[in-house]
């Protein structure tokens, strides 16, 4: 089947979707994004990740370039047409197309709107989920703004090449303190020696994870012991689990950090309890 995109105001062939050469986003990347999980043809934390969209926007003094019934409307429609059941749709904002400068564009430049959609098979994950998954650390390199999705993600695209050749899913990246932060794509948590749940406080520093937020209500159901409080990778190496949560996975265990297992060194059953519980509420 063909893939459709959505750009501009138009559903186009995937394969010819373009946006202009001076498009600010292609320049300067100078855009902002979200991803949403997609199940059952449903999107997933749906209002949670068009709050975090504005809000993107407006600490970025962005125009929306649809209302909000209207961009709803091209996100179920582009998940429609492109018959995707399990998977995500991704939204992409950037401040429009005009001559290369710097500084904003003329007030009336109309933002760019671009949002596809893709079938990721929840089976993918769920093996992953049954075997945990390698994490290495390494230091931050970001941006001092990193609450805002923005698509300036040189570090994180660097990041993740490097898990990536050492067969590792993600890197988690750690301040100058020897703190984690979070993950290049996904937010960051262990259970610590004394069996308490961390993450880190949400700042400048970190992405406000939509799952990270839709997880904290199970925890008092699930009778899980949890602190706010930011993590040393020689902390997280002597966890009894460590887990990561993002938007389409969901939650998945992490079974060993720079090559060190982690707990027992298969999935711990926090990390397993709150995948389980985080679809079941989703259902
Ligand atoms: N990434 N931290 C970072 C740096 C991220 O890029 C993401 C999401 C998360 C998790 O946030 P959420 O739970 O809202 O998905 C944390 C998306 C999935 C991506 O860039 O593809």
């Amino acid at each position: 089947m063909s893939r459709i995109a959505y750009v501009n105001g138009r559903y186009v062939p995937h394969a010819a979707a373009h946006v202009h050469v001076e498009d600010r986003g292609f320049q300067f990347a100078d855009a902002v994004y979200e991803v949403c999980g997609v199940r059952d043809g449903r999107l997933i934390d749906e209002e949670p990740h068009l709050a975090r969209l504005d809000r993107s926007l407006r600490e970025l003094k962005m125009k929306r370039p649809l209302g909000d019934a209207a961009l709803r409307h091209v996100m179920r429609e582009t998940v429609r047409r492109n018959r995707v059941r399990e998977g995500l749709v991704y939204v992409q904002i950037s401040r429009g197309q005009a001559r290369r400068d710097h500084a904003f564009p003329p007030p009336d430049t109309r933002p760019s709107l671009v949002v596809t959609a893709r079938t990721i098979p929840a089976a993918r994950y769920d093996a992953w989920a049954a075997k945990g998954l390698a994490v290495i650390t390494l230091p931050e390199t970001r941006w001092a703004r990193c609450d805002i999705k923005s698509t300036a993600l040189l570090a994180n695209v660097l990041a993740k090449q490097q898990a990536r050749e050492a067969r590792a899913f993600e890197a988690w990246f750690v301040d100058r303190d020897g703190f984690v932060t979070e993950g290049a794509s996904t937010s960051a948590w262990i259970v610590d020696a004394e069996g308490v749940l961390r993450n880190r406080p949400l700042s400048h520093e970190i992405l406000p994870g939509i799952t990270r937020g839709e997880i904290v209500p199970l925890f008092r159901q699930l009778g899980i012991d949890y602190q706010e409080r930011p993590f040393t990778v020689a902390e997280a190496k002597g966890a009894r689990e460590a887990f990561l949560t993002a938007a389409t996975i969901g939650v998945l265990p992490i079974v060993t950090i720079d090559g060190q297992k982690i707990g027992s060194g298969s999935p711990g059953p926090v990390a397993s309890g709150l995948r389980k519980a985080y679809w079941s509420t989703r259902e």
